[in-house]
């Protein structure tokens, strides 16, 4: 977990946005994907804290920050428990401030009415568990880390991205992630009267 902001300046200490990121990674490209979210909102001039929900017991109360993003990846169709935990224990907190998911799968890297009603129903499990209705969600392609998977997983996960038309050669790590379409959501999100009005409250 890491502070991260510009020094208070007169200026941008009354508008920056202050901003809670706490995200659940299993292989590490959601962590990667937090990382460039908070290096996005530092370039326009916000404020930011990254956490991983497996370290709950430092993470910061919700109620301290303008705008809560949660991050966290698919895995046989569920999010990772911590963040489950995090945001079920948190649910009033965040829902009480203008918030966003960010759900990172291989689903989201294709297209078409399939993808987009498999990663809905993952979705809708995920609220039905934790109760939080996320104002924004938006859907980012993660990694195929072939080099991190064991033999049974490297090889499921082949035929996965081959029944789907994704990358194959398993002797590479694959990024899916588009970064200028995440870049794009992160500005809209920080643009967004409910949030920008917080950080002036
Ligand atoms: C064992 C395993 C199961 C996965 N299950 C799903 C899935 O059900 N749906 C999906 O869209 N992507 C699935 N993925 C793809 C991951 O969501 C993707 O690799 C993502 O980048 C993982 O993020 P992380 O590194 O932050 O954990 C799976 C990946 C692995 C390794």
């Amino acid at each position: 977990m890491q502070w991260a902001g510009p020094d208070a300046q007169p200026d941008s200490a009354v508008t920056a946005v202050n901003v809670l990121l706490v995200y659940g990674t299993t292989e590490g490209q959601t962590r990667r994907i937090a990382r460039f979210v908070a290096n996005r909102l530092l370039q326009s001039g916000q404020k930011v804290l990254t956490a991983d929900a497996r370290e709950a017991a430092f993470i910061p109360d919700p109620r301290d920050f303008d705008a809560l993003i949660i991050a966290a990846s698919l895995h046989a169709g569920h999010f990772q428990r911590p963040i489950i935990d995090f945001v079920k224990r948190n649910r009033a907190a965040i829902s009480g401030k203008p918030n966003a998911f960010l759900s990172v799968s291989l689903t989201a890297a294709g297209s078409g009415p399939r993808a987009a009603a498999d990663l809905a129903r993952c979705v809708a499990d995920f609220v039905r568990e934790t109760g939080w209705v996320p104002e924004r969600v938006h859907h980012v392609a993660g990694a195929l880390l072939y080099s991190t998977y064991g033999l049974f997983t490297r090889w499921v996960m082949k035929r996965i991205a081959a029944r789907s038309g994704g990358p194959t050669d398993t002797r590479r790590d694959h990024e899916l992630t588009d970064w200028e379409d995440l870049a794009k959501f992160i500005d809209a999100f920080t643009a967004t009267p409910s949030v920008t009005l917080r950080a002036h409250a």
